[in-house]
């Protein structure tokens, strides 16, 4: 019994792994391209576990996800592999064109012939799960409803727009080839591991390195904060309970502006940390030109998943933020290889840099 789950080095895959591994005796194996954004390292504890593999290659390579399919007969597939940046998509659209695109496009593809080719029993119990963002249904404004699962698409942004076009293939591939598919579309995910090009671990660095903590506009542009444990539990929940051709909407309760984010997080470094110049890392927060089409506000409406699977997250943001700042102030080596490259130096000689 083995799932297969790609894009498994990045910030939510490298979780998931983690936590399946600590709770589950089924192989995992992770599928993925090692784009800036994965990193092995985030991983090195469990190099040694007999039920996790390691395969790199590019969601767009069909004939290489063929084989792949052959070698391990995984049980499930979960996508979580995607260009994730929404500044990134602004400035470089393309290759999230090609990996949320086309890259679905052939992961569905292969997905659909190997699940055609399974036996009945084993075909039965096959889920095809797809990681999904709020960011497809747009933006809102202070005085209207949560997002639910009937909310319209009207993606904002490259990324978004590139998001919601996968999740509509995934739907095709569900209603034309009865794929068994399902898809998660959660809110801003925050905890351990997170690359350093996000607003809370970039707070974090820049707090602590004493540079400009920059917030887009105003600072009043509220998202709805999830910590990626409690996602990691949603989606295990979903793969096992979930309801073919389905969507689950995930949130984490916890709606703040972003100014008020980076205020909590300062807050809490004054105390685990504080300034030599007993200075509050706060003066560090500086107002810079806004996002181009930036959303407003996500908000979650998260009774679909807790109705029907008992979902619910187990950690506000106060207690999560506090978990994420310590872990950072906790893991300098790891920081520092980020923003090094020199952990990317060596996984390209490694692995090569294609
Ligand atoms: P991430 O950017 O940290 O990681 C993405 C991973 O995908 C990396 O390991 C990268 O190497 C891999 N990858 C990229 N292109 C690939 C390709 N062509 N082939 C194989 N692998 C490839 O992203 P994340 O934050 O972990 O997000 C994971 C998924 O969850 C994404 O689909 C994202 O849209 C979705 N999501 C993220 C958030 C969030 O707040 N981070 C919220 C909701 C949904
Ligand atoms: P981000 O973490 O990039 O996630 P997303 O764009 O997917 O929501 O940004 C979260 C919010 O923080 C978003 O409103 C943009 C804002 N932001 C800043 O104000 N400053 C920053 O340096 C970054 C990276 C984001």
């Amino acid at each position: 019994m083995t799932i297969l789950i790609t894009g498994g080095a990045g910030f939510i895959g490298s979780n998931f792994i983690l936590n399946w591994l600590e709770n589950k005796k089924e192989g995992i194996v992770n599928f993925d391209k090692l784009t800036y954004a994965g990193n092995l390292e985030n991983l090195e504890c469990i190099v040694e576990n007999p039920n996790y593999f390691f395969e790199k290659g590019d969601i767009c390579d069909t004939s290489l996800l063929r084989d792949l399919m052959i070698k391990y007969s995984p049980t499930s597939v979960i996508h979580f592999a995607a260009e994730s940046h929404v500044d990134r998509s602004i400035e470089y659209s393309d290759s999230f064109i090609q990996t949320n695109i086309m890259g679905t496009y052939s992961l569905l593809e292969t997905s659909k012939d190997y699940w055609n080719s399974l036996e009945e029993s084993k075909k039965k119990k096959f889920r095809f799960l797809h990681i999904s963002t709020d960011e497809v249904y747009g933006s809102l404004n202070s005085q209207q409803e949560p997002f639910n699962e009937d909310y319209p698409f009207k993606p904002n942004s490259p990324y978004s727009a590139t998001k919601a076009a996968s999740d509509h293939l995934v739907r095709s591939w569900h209603k034309t080839y009865e794929l068994p598919a399902i898809t998660i579309n959660c809110s801003n995910n925050y905890g351990p591991y997170q690359f350093p090009e996000k607003l809370i671990p970039l707070t974090i660095l820049n707090a602590l390195a004493g540079k400009p903590i920059h917030i887009f506009g105003d600072g009043k542009h509220v998202r709805d904060w999830i910590y990626v444990k409690d996602h990691c539990i949603a989606i295990k929940s979903v793969l096992e309970d979930g309801r073919i051709g389905q969507v689950y909407n995930i949130g984490g309760k916890s709606e703040l502006e972003n100014l008020q984010v980076a205020i909590l997080i300062c807050k809490i470094l004054d105390e685990l940390s504080p300034k030599i110049d007993g200075l509050s890392y706060q003066d560090q927060i500086i107002f810079i030109t806004d996002r181009k089409g930036h959303d407003r506000r996500y908000a979650i409406d998260i009774s679909k998943i807790k109705n029907e699977l008992g979902w619910e997250p187990l950690e506000t943001f106060e207690t999560g933020i506090r978990k994420t700042v310590q872990w950072y102030l906790n893991n300098p080596k790891w920081v520092e290889n980020v923003q090094s490259k020199e952990y990317q130096k060596w996984i390209d000689k490694k692995y090569g840099s294609n």
